[in-house]
């Protein structure tokens, strides 16, 4: 059975889409599966952003096979674990946790650079291009770890 990660952001169209990519570049698939979520709904079936499109492009994959979807109870049952990436996120997946064995599934992203820091990957949605990239290096970071932790 493959170990199944997923990375939740709010609209899964910036953040998560990209944070997928990059971890599913850093893994074996045929060990691995990397989804994305958004805890909200409202960019369901939607591509990523043309930015995060473009950002991922420049670091050598695409992401421009992925669609929107908003986060659900299921994805409990179905992950192994739950990437939040800001306190906003973790807050709206625990809500939907129902049982301990849910919660400790979900970690925030960039603890895997500084444990316990909770810091947030900022939301580039309403700012220039630069954000993205901000993002994609901190994510790149994070992946790195993960990926050599479980690999
Ligand atoms: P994401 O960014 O959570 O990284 O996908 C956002 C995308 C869309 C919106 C907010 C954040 N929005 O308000 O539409």
């Amino acid at each position: 059975m493959k170990t199944k990660i997923l990375m939740v952001c709010l609209g899964n169209i910036c953040r998560s889409p990209l944070a997928e990519g990059i971890l599913a570049s850093k893994l074996d698939p045929t060990k691995f599966l990397v989804d994305s979520a958004g805890t909200a709904g409202y960019h369901a079936g939607e591509l990523p952003d043309r930015r995060s499109i473009a950002t991922a492009r420049q670091h050598g994959f695409d992401i421009s096979y992925q669609r929107s979807r908003k986060f659900v109870r299921n994805d409990f049952q179905t992950f192994d674990y739950i990437f939040a990436m800001d306190q906003s996120n973790y807050n709206n997946i625990l809500s939907l946790a129902e049982t301990e064995a849910d919660r400790k599934k979900v970690h925030m992203i960039l603890n895997q650079i500084s444990p316990n820091s909770n810091a947030e990957v900022p939301d580039p949605y309403y700012g220039g291009d630069q954000g993205f990239e901000n993002v994609y290096q901190m994510l790149d970071e994070a992946c790195s770890i993960f990926a050599e932790k479980i690999s």
